[in-house]
């Protein structure tokens, strides 16, 4: 009997390459494109399992996006035609009128720590406990702390019907992500939790909500009045009806998804938070507000952004290193402006063409010479 083949993580990356081509039955082209893009074979197998290679995004720039009176070159990793045409085209209309202001808060996250059947008491030994658990969170935090982060609260709440309580552990996690950090804590911490209020951890994990660290961007634009009014009234519309609301925010992502990913940031996170605030009214909302006045449009965006520029991915990758060189090596609160300001410049392109000449004549039209797109 012939000895079954090793499991993929066995192989050598060649090794799995070569079973690639081969279990997708790659045509002649396809086996060229797999071999010339993305070369890199040691860092795809550092940065995930079972590498095979890479699956090549376009980089493109989009030029002079004037924030907080700087004009910044971004660059965004994107599939979608138009996106870098649509954002480019709505920075130089901003940046005619002065460009974007933003800003963001400074980068608190989370972690949960789950107990299941704690003490009745739980939050008075919580309080009891505090100066010990705060310690023991800070020997863990010593370089975060050095670096002008460390832990800005620890409380705990209880789930409604069911036998579950909720600690919070929140930390100032600076220019990273803290993934790694956050959850480290929140399981370096379990044992004392368990003594200290009773129970036992059902899980600890950080949460992905970027509620603590909001950013907006806003900026005013002289447009036609007529055309002014519409885009404002487009906007009314993404709040009140869920289904436009959508896919005008899937447009607002358009832009901040791909710039998380050119700087190798975690797009699913992102995205998760966004879209928890969207539909945090208990109707999903359009994230952003036009309005009318004397001065003109104005335009305002609102949501959750927690973007790193140091740690994980961001650390390793050195397309996702250029791309944050690009932009001047910002900090994560100036990165987070930047996204707010260029997901406030995607939906103004996106309303324009859509009250105007519509969306396949204008916006999609910036780029359909080059693609067959028929959808
Ligand atoms: C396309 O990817 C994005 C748009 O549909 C966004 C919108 O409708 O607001 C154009």
């Amino acid at each position: 009997m012939d000895k079954p083949d090793p499991p993929l993580r066995k192989r050598t990356i060649e090794e799995r390459r070569t079973w690639w081509l081969d279990a997708c039955k790659a045509d002649p082209e396809q086996t060229r494109f797999f071999k010339e893009s993305g070369s890199d074979l040691a860092l795809a197998d550092r940065l995930v399992e079972n590498a095979v290679g890479w699956m090549p995004i376009p980089l493109g720039v989009v030029s002079g996006l004037v924030v907080n009176g700087t004009s910044y070159q971004v660059p965004l990793a994107t599939e979608e035609p138009s996106v870098i045409a649509a954002a480019s085209a709505a920075a130089s209309a901003a940046a005619r009128c002065g460009g974007f202001t933003a800003g963001a808060a400074m980068p608190v996250m989370r972690a949960q720590v789950f107990l299941e059947g704690s003490a009745a008491d739980a939050e008075v030994r919580l309080e009891g406990a505090r100066g010990a658990l705060e310690a023991e969170a800070r020997q863990l935090l010593t370089s975060m702390e050095r670096r002008g982060g460390g832990l800005r609260g620890l409380s705990m709440a209880r789930l409604e019907g069911l036998e579950v309580a909720v600690v919070h552990l929140d930390v100032d996690v600076r220019d990273a992500l803290g993934a790694n950090l956050l959850n480290t804590l929140a399981e370096t911490l379990s044992p004392s939790l368990e003594a200290y209020l009773g129970g036992k951890k059902l899980m600890a994990i950080l949460s992905n909500d970027a509620g603590f660290r909001p950013a907006w961007a806003e900026v005013w634009l002289t447009v036609d009045p007529e055309r002014a009014r519409r885009i404002a009234l487009a906007s009314a519309v993404a709040q009140i009806d869920s289904q436009r609301a959508i896919t005008h925010n899937k447009g607002i992502m358009n832009g901040i998804a791909a710039l998380a990913l050119a700087t190798g940031n975690d797009t699913r996170a992102l995205e998760a938070s966004v879209h928890q605030f969207a539909g945090a009214s208990g109707t999903y909302r359009g994230l952003t507000s036009w309005t009318v006045s004397a001065e003109g449009l104005h335009g305002r965006i609102d949501l959750p952004l927690a973007l790193a520029t140091v740690g994980g991915s961001v650390g390793i990758h050195p397309a996702a290193q250029m791309a944050l060189q690009l932009l001047g090596n910002p900090d994560a609160p100036a990165l987070c402006s930047i996204a707010a300001a260029l997901g406030l410049a995607q939906n103004y392109a996106a309303l324009n063409a859509l009250v105007g000449e519509g969306i396949q004549k204008g916006h999609m039209a910036l780029h359909s010479r080059r693609t067959q797109r028929t959808d």
